[in-house]
């Protein structure tokens, strides 16, 4: 079994070439070892279900998956496993992907002598690393669950880091640690809580995974102005679970999918690849379709079917794509024509001349967020 000195030096060196890992912070990444903050139980997936992985079983095993470059499933269905059998269904938390860990430390741009308030403490990794760079005294981290907080706590203490952990909804900030020099989210949030403003210097910074229904996600830094407003633009590619309270309904396949012989059916010639694959398309179809979840569902040979699902209205669209084809069959069912809504956001983006990621931005004031592109001057409904 290969020690965790070993694979810890590895990790980084990895990150360090890849460049996701910036200088600055590569002293945090190699005192703050990850293994010391990840449970002795982790959750892989497996086909639709996510299955334990117990570190008394294989140590080895359980080790290899504390330092690989990828999120590891801390806690599933909120701390009971929904299926019979030790069975999980929804990951409810997580240790992120190291990449985007130094990503999002790089794009916070803190100097020594500031303080950082973190939404979603998890395994308090992340939290350790910001310990690490800036002093204990100077984090605080905030986590919904009173579970992954008391073991992030514990982990954080017995790594030598006296960061504070609060147990409480992070949407509500830490109002006795106010103001803070920068917010940072470990969480997804459609619906920015204008409170992360309201607990930020003039000037300080707020870093949040933003999200939608059709599309996760985008990292947005915000500055916070005099105004009391905060204003931001997209900076990275980051996927992350939401915040509890915005978490809507999951979508699932063998839930959503019905009625099938009452579908209407068409043709499209708009590839899948066009709405799903590209980025800066599929960001941009989020902005526009609400409440409608793509599902990919692979059927083999390079075929494969596209759903889409609004859990919340029963509506579905399928299209099914055979490798070569340049017509796909359409079937929708429901109040809603999905895929009509999913081409049409896409034309749309087609029509402002496909604007790419970065030119957007997002206003969070007390009376609410807006969405513009370029400047504010743009404003863009959804
Ligand atoms: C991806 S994990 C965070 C990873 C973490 N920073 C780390 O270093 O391991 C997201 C966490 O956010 C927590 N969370 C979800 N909703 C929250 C809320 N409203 N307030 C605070 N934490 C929340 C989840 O329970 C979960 O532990």
């Amino acid at each position: 079994m290969t020690d965790p000195t070993t694979l810890s030096a590895r990790l980084v060196a990895d990150l360090t070439a890849s460049g996701d890992l910036v200088p600055v912070w590569r002293a945090a990444f190699e005192a703050v070892p990850r293994h010391r903050f990840i449970p002795d139980t982790v959750w892989v997936e497996d086909d639709d279900r996510l299955v334990p992985v117990d570190r008394a079983e294989d140590e080895g095993a359980w080790l290899e998956r504390c330092y690989v470059n990828d999120f590891v499933v801390t806690q599933v269905d909120d701390g009971v496993p929904a299926e019979p059998g030790r069975v999980g269904r929804e990951i409810t938390s997580s240790a992120s992907r190291p990449d985007v860990v130094a990503l999002m430390l790089a794009a916070l741009e803190v100097e020594p002598g500031m303080s950082v308030l973190e939404i979603g403490t998890g395994t308090g990794w992340n939290a350790a690393l910001l310990a690490e760079r800036l002093g204990s005294e100077r984090v605080t981290s905030v986590e919904v669950d009173p579970q992954v907080a008391a073991r992030a706590r514990r982990a954080l203490r017995e790594a030598g880091y006296g960061v504070t952990v609060a147990t409480g909804d992070g949407a509500l900030g830490h109002p006795s640690g106010a103001p803070f020099d920068r917010v940072i989210a470990t969480v997804a949030a459609d619906r920015v809580p204008y409170t992360w403003a309201e607990q930020t210097r003039p000037g300080g910074r707020v870093l949040v995974p933003w999200t939608t229904d059709f599309h996760n996600g985008a990292l947005m830094s915000f500055q916070v102005s005099r105004d009391g407003a905060m204003r931001g633009r997209i900076v990275g590619n980051v996927a992350f679970m939401r915040l509890r309270q915005q978490r809507g309904r999951p979508a699932s396949l063998a839930r959503d999918v019905h009625r099938e012989d009452e579908a209407r059916r068409s043709f499209t010639d708009l590839h899948p690849y066009a709405v799903l694959g590209e980025y800066d398309a599929s960001l941009a179809i989020g902005l526009k379709v609400p409440r409608c979840k793509p599902v990919v569902e692979p059927r083999g040979e390079g075929s494969y079917t596209v759903w889409l699902l609004d859990p919340w209205s029963g509506s579905w669209a399928a299209l099914e794509h055979e490798p070569g084809a340049e017509r796909f069959p359409i079937r929708q069912f429901g109040e809603r024509n999905l895929w009509q809504e999913v081409r049409d956001a896409c034309r749309w983006w087609d029509g402002l001349d496909r604007p790419t990621a970065d030119r957007w931005g997002l206003t969070v004031t007390s009376a609410g967020q807006f969405l513009w592109l370029d400047t504010e001057d743009h404003r863009i409904d959804r």
